[in-house]
């Protein structure tokens, strides 16, 4: 199969006319790519988490790229044209928010705090404002920001009630979007432990990436334990 990408943590190959097999790997980076290892298992672990949560998406009628899991570490999705942006949704107060800004750490953001970041490991994601982000030329209008904007806070809405069902506060994630063939603004990516921040609603316990970012340990046995609960009925 022909390899189209290789990004930090997964590698898309060509399929056929319109589709992708994206691979979730095991490799696991932060601060850019500044810290890096590699974890047996974590790439099974998360393609089988981002394929409850874009099915669930699709449930609920969000539009994503998905169209199936190939297990164990792999989705068929829909080929599409990727917007250069990450969209951060933010219920919680923490990580780069505190660093930035004078939030206390682990207050409850109401409403919620929508951010738009360049997706740019060299100049470290920057966030970007409409102005900034028209003028790159990332996305074409304002329209477009506003429906990202949308449909990230439905996105949330549904995550977020979803997992408080299984013991999860769901603290902030990061989004990315796409154009498909049609032009339509799906959803795209992956939505997994290294792309949000999961909290034990219990204990506040942290079960996401912060593990391998702060070096808590443990990094596989909390996803292990995320994909556990969001698979139980
Ligand atoms: P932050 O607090 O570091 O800005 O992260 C906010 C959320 O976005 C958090 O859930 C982690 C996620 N995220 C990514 O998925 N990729 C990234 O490159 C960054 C910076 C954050
Ligand atoms: N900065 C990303 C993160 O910490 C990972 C990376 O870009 O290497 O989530």
């Amino acid at each position: 199969m022909k390899l189209l990408y290789a990004g930090k943590a997964k590698s898309l190959y060509e399929l056929d006319e319109g589709r992708v097999l994206m691979e979730f790997r095991d490799d696991l980076t932060a601060g850019d790519g500044a810290k890096r290892a590699t974890k047996a298992g974590k790439g099974a672990l998360n393609a089988e988490i981002s394929a409850k949560f874009m099915e669930l998406l699709r449930k609920k009628g969000i539009p994503t790229h998905y169209l199936g899991f190939e297990p164990p570490n792999r989705h068929v999705v829909k080929r599409v044209k990727i917007v250069p942006l990450e969209v951060i949704v933010r219920n919680i107060a923490t990580g780069s928010l505190v660093r930035r800004y004078p939030f206390k750490e682990g207050t409850e953001l109401s409403p919620p705090i929508v951010e738009f970041c360049l997706k740019s490991d060299e100049y470290h994601d920057p966030m970007v404002n409409e102005d900034i982000a028209l003028a790159l030329g990332a996305v074409s209008s304002r329209e477009e920001l506003s429906r990202m904007r949308e449909i990230a806070l439905r996105v949330n809405e549904v995550l977020r009630e979803f997992l408080l069902k299984k013991g999860i506060i769901l603290v902030d994630f990061k989004l990315e979007f796409g154009y498909d063939d049609e032009g339509n603004l799906v959803v795209a990516d992956e939505i997994s432990p290294d792309t949000c921040r999961f909290w034990d609603a219990e204990t506040r316990e942290v079960m996401d990436k912060d593990r391998f970012r702060r070096d808590m340990g443990d990094v596989l046995k909390y996803y292990e334990e995320v994909k556990r609960r969001i698979s139980e009925n």
